[in-house]
């Protein structure tokens, strides 16, 4: 049974919170100050956690807010919800569901069972994930071969939201791990566009088509799965193909689906179909079945790396004091700056790029879980809640929208996320790109951090007039995330990282981070709106924008 929410903003340690944040404006806030005054500031404040080194010095927070913020996660009972969450309690209250993602990369020699509704979770998961291998290893030494007998060369995954961007930011983040020769193209939006674009100078013939969907009825993913299948039989046949449509599907389509009765509808063997279940959130999915492209391309040994990686950051965030635990403080610092602070949105700065996609990614996991106006029991929400996040991978933020961070009016935290070590060393002359680049990260963090004052400005000789302009006021907040390398292991740290990021907030604002309804309107309203392009009763019972909107379609359409 899930308790009421408490309403945070009644608790003495909101007060409190606010006091401090008070008291702060009172005194002013200097993180230079605070780190001349503190030696053992950076110590206190850094977390050796997996394969990270995360810094949360550069924060705005002191010793005595940090143990403000804990006796909030406290007050709010988050170890127990964590409790909940990892052993299966409907904390999904909206759907009625258990939230138990953490159990697809539990290894089976951890201890206990862990049974669910009636279900064996962890034997089913690793069933599945067997299946998944074998599969896998089939396509990837030639042995599953399409309905002309050739190998196949490419995969296309179809699928939209948490079925798409979670499978291909990892494969964009470890490309350098593609040892099979296959390509994956993932096609997610209904835009007809990106079907034709992915699908130039594609084989039928040597295409492995995945349909991804929870559901199996996402307007996106069936609407493009049919398109692909009649491109793929319209090619097959004017290569000289003259089987069956049933027999071609059965071996160029694949589905990954918690529907499986829909998949053999669709005319896809049962066979192979990869089964999740309602527990895994499509956002939280990527490290379930739906990583099926990611298996063929890297194999499954690298998958299970990318598994450990996700259960060790499982590990540390379940069995670590809230005090020690940087996973729970990073979530609660971003509630102070969404709370106290007022800030409206994060940014995500990974300084490597093979993970450019990962920003986006985690727009998903942290926009589609925690933009909520009700808490779990459907009453509404006490205070502010899901900031906005956003970012770009590299220095290319750099030379675009940091300008805006530096010096402009917004409290803008944001995530730098850097590893070591490069896959692709190289040097210009003498110098190592790879450390200029991260020069660059630690270049970002300390000007954000500590600023430049205006008798430094006016050391350089800059006119007065113009000293203002060329002044950094610092105290803009960082969280440096340092890795060893990007591997399969760590990107699963960090992926893991953030899901429990995610929850920690989602936890003090007494929300279900779970579902998903604020997107259902839209989808409602396609369905009636679309006959209006061509019928004039559909066409009057739309509002006047949106038929002047029209209007200017059917004016203009070729
Ligand atoms: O955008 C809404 C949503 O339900 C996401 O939560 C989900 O990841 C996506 O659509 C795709 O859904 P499905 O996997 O069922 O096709």
């Amino acid at each position: 049974m899930i308790a009421e929410p408490i309403n945070v903003t009644q608790t003495r340690e909101w007060k409190k919170l606010k006091q401090d944040y008070e008291d702060l404006q009172k005194q002013g806030i200097s993180l230079k100050k605070w780190f001349k005054e503190d030696p053992d500031r950076v110590n206190k404040l850094s977390f050796d956690v997996a394969d990270f080194h995360i810094d949360l010095s550069k924060n705005l927070v002191t010793d005595q807010i940090i143990q403000d913020l804990v006796a909030l996660a406290k007050a709010m009972h988050v170890e127990g919800r964590r409790a909940q969450m990892f052993s299966g309690v409907h904390l999904n209250t909206t759907e009625d569901r258990a939230v138990l993602h953490t159990a697809l990369r539990r290894p089976v020699s951890d201890e206990g069972e862990l049974i669910v509704d009636g279900q064996d979770v962890v034997k089913d998961v690793h069933e599945v994930l067997d299946r998944m291998y074998a599969f896998a290893n089939d396509v990837r030494l030639g042995k599953w071969q399409g309905v002309t007998g050739k190998k196949i060369t490419d995969v296309v995954s179809i699928g939209i939201g948490g079925s798409d961007l979670g499978p291909v930011m990892v494969y964009e983040a470890l490309k350098p791990y593609a040892n099979a020769g296959i390509a994956v193209h993932y096609i997610s939006n209904i835009d007809p566009n990106d079907a034709a674009e992915k699908l130039k100078g594609l084989d039928p013939e040597t295409t492995l088509v995945i349909i991804v969907s929870k559901t199996f009825t996402t307007l996106e993913t069936m609407t493009n799965a049919r398109e692909v299948r009649t491109w793929l039989l319209k090619g097959l046949k004017a290569q000289g193909y003259t089987g069956s449509d049933a027999d071609a599907t059965k071996h160029h389509f694949v589905a990954v689906s918690t529907n499986l009765k829909a998949v053999a509808d669709f005319g896809i063997d049962p066979n192979n179909a990869f089964g999740f279940w309602s527990w895994v959130g499509g956002r939280y999915s990527v490290d379930s079945a739906v990583g099926l492209s990611l298996i063929i391309a890297f194999g499954p040994k690298i998958f299970e790396d990318f598994l450990d990686g996700f259960h060790t950051m499982d590990t540390y965030f379940v069995n670590t004091p809230i005090e020690e635990n940087a996973v729970m403080l990073m979530g609660l610092i971003n509630v102070w700056y969404n709370n106290f602070f007022g800030a409206e949105s994060h940014a995500i700065l990974p300084y490597n790029q093979y993970l450019h996609r990962f920003p986006a990614y985690l727009q998903q996991l942290t926009m589609e879980s925690n933009g909520k106006s009700t808490r779990w029991d459907g009453t509404p929400v006490t205070t502010k809640t899901g900031e906005i996040f956003w970012g770009e991978a590299g220095t290319n933020g750099q030379h675009a929208f940091y300008q805006l961070i530096h010096q402009g009016t917004h409290l803008i935290p944001a995530d730098f996320i850097a590893f070591v070590n490069t896959k692709n060393p190289t040097k210009d002359g003498d110098q190592d790109i790879h450390e200029l680049f991260l020069g660059n990260f630690l270049a970002q963090t300390k000007a954000l951090a500590f600023g430049k004052t205006a008798d430094e400005v006016r050391r350089e000789g800059t006119a007065e007039w113009m000293v203002p302009a060329r002044c950094f006021a610092g105290n803009r907040p960082t969280t440096s995330i340092f890795g060893t390398d990007l591997t399969p292991k760590t990107l699963g740290e960090l992926i893991a990282l953030y899901e429990h990021i995610v929850f920690v907030e989602g936890s003090i604002w007494g929300i279900d981070s779970f579902d998903q309804w604020g997107v259902e309107l839209g989808k409602q309203l396609a369905k009636q709106i679309t006959p209006a392009f061509h019928d004039d009763k559909a066409l009057a019972e739309q509002d006047a924008s949106t038929q002047a909107l029209i209007r200017f379609y059917r004016a203009h359409r070729h």
